[in-house]
């Protein structure tokens, strides 16, 4: 594969956010092509491949249309190991139940290495229970949400001794994007300088069939917004305006192991954003962090822009409205947020007709890093109690 270098970078403290890069080539040759390049990244495929190898890949599913995850499982790198985590609904109809004959089907003909779960399954009651991580559990159940669903599949990558996890959405109509990611994925890792990386694909394009034709949206609906906010908060905190963030809301990302491991996350749909946060909160200096490893190394935020357009699921006007609040209300309770910003906030919320005067953003719960868990001794929790738990050899 063949990046541009980064052209343009923020510095925060220990954090680099990196400006968007593009995809120049998805396949730039083998090993022996390698020659002298200082406008590009360029790594082989084969160098690539030995970091699929260390790679998890996480899908989280929420009652999509089988077909599709069969897409995006066939575009999945076939050394990568594939995490699905469901939330799919079990009755009237067990759709989990579809989905899992759709995996077992691909790997039929693939033999391709996958585990699956269910995040209801009661067995994860058990094993966070068991290793006192209890903060995503309502009762003895893991609570609703993607972002719930993603750090189930960080611990499960975690148990499996992968280096590295990414994300896709299930709900992507192209497999050739989803395996554009994978590679974006591992070339930037290996691009990185520091064992604290994390990659966010910008999208080219979302693309809608209007009319007669296709049309290429340039902007997300949800991101723009998300991304004016963060730009907003970092030209607060540095005094000097900027438009870095540009993948406010990115689903599809991924984070080396270490990273995951001392990241704090949020539940449901504000997880990609308050990553972003979270990391600006922890590492850019202007509070002290436990994290020195991470401070002496630094952490590089990533953005790439791949070839491929993005064609996804369109949900309906009350989901954009509920991503655009998540979104805003984790800024807006960011301890770094002052008054002024808080006010802007606001205002957009209500202009948008998503609050009403007099309301405040709802504050959402953090999620700890999975950083001390156990998660071999989750494995075998599952293992031997989920009703769920489908492995194939790993
Ligand atoms: N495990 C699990 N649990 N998965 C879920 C859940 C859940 O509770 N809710 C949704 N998902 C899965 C969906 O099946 C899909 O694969 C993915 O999470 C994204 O959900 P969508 O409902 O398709 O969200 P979206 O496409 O509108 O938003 C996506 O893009 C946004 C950026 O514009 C998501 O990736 C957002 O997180 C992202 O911010």
């Amino acid at each position: 594969m063949r990046i541009e270098i980064p052209r343009y970078s923020e510095r925060l403290g220990a954090l680099r956010i990196h400006d968007v890069q593009r995809v120049i080539e998805i396949d730039s040759g083998g090993l022996k092509s390698l020659g002298e390049d200082f406008h590009v990244i360029r790594f082989s495929s084969e160098e690539i491949k030995e970091i699929e190898s260390r790679m998890a890949i996480v899908l989280p599913v929420k009652n999509e249309k089988p077909n599709i995850l069969e897409g995006v499982l066939s575009g999945i790198p076939h050394d990568v190991l594939v995490i699905v985590v469901s939330n799919s609904s079990r009755a009237p109809i067990d759709r989990y139940q579809i989905e899992v004959d759709t995996m077992l089907h691909f790997y039929r003909f693939s033999r391709r290495s996958f585990i699956m779960i269910h995040q209801k399954d009661h067995a994860w009651g058990l094993a966070l229970k068991e290793v006192g991580y209890t903060e995503i559990l309502e009762g003895d159940t893991v609570r609703d949400g993607k972002g719930e669903g993603m750090v189930l599949g960080m611990i499960l990558a975690k148990a499996l001794g992968k280096d590295y996890v990414g994300f896709v959405d299930s709900d992507n109509y192209i497999p050739g994007a989803v395996y554009e990611y994978a590679k974006i994925y591992a070339s930037t890792f290996l691009s990185s300088r520091t064992p604290y990386a994390m990659v966010r694909i910008r999208w080219p394009y979302k693309t809608k069939f209007v009319g007669k034709g296709f049309y290429f949206r340039r902007r997300g609906r949800v991101s723009g917004i998300t991304n004016k906010y963060i730009n907003l908060l970092l030209g607060r905190l540095t005094r000097f305006e900027t438009d870095i963030v540009k993948t406010g809301n990115s689903g599809d990302h991924a984070m080396t192991m270490k990273l995951a491991e001392v990241m704090q996350f949020m539940g449901g749909f504000g997880i990609e954003p308050y990553e972003l946060i979270y990391l600006i909160e922890e590492f850019s200096g202007f509070k002290p962090t436990k994290y020195e490893d991470v401070i002496s190394k630094g952490v590089e935020v990533f953005q790439v822009e791949p070839r491929n357009p993005h064609v996804h699921e369109e949900r309906g006007a009350e989901h954009i409205k509920e991503m655009i609040l998540k979104s805003l209300s984790i800024i807006y309770h960011s301890s770094l947020c002052d008054e002024e910003l808080k006010e802007l906030i606001l205002d957009e919320l209500i202009t948008r007709g998503i609050l009403r005067p007099g309301e405040m953003p709802p504050k959402q719960r953090a999620i700890p890093p999975i950083g001390s868990i156990n998660a071999n001794k989750v494995l075998e929790i599952l293992a031997g109690h989920a009703e769920s738990f489908i492995a194939t050899e790993t």
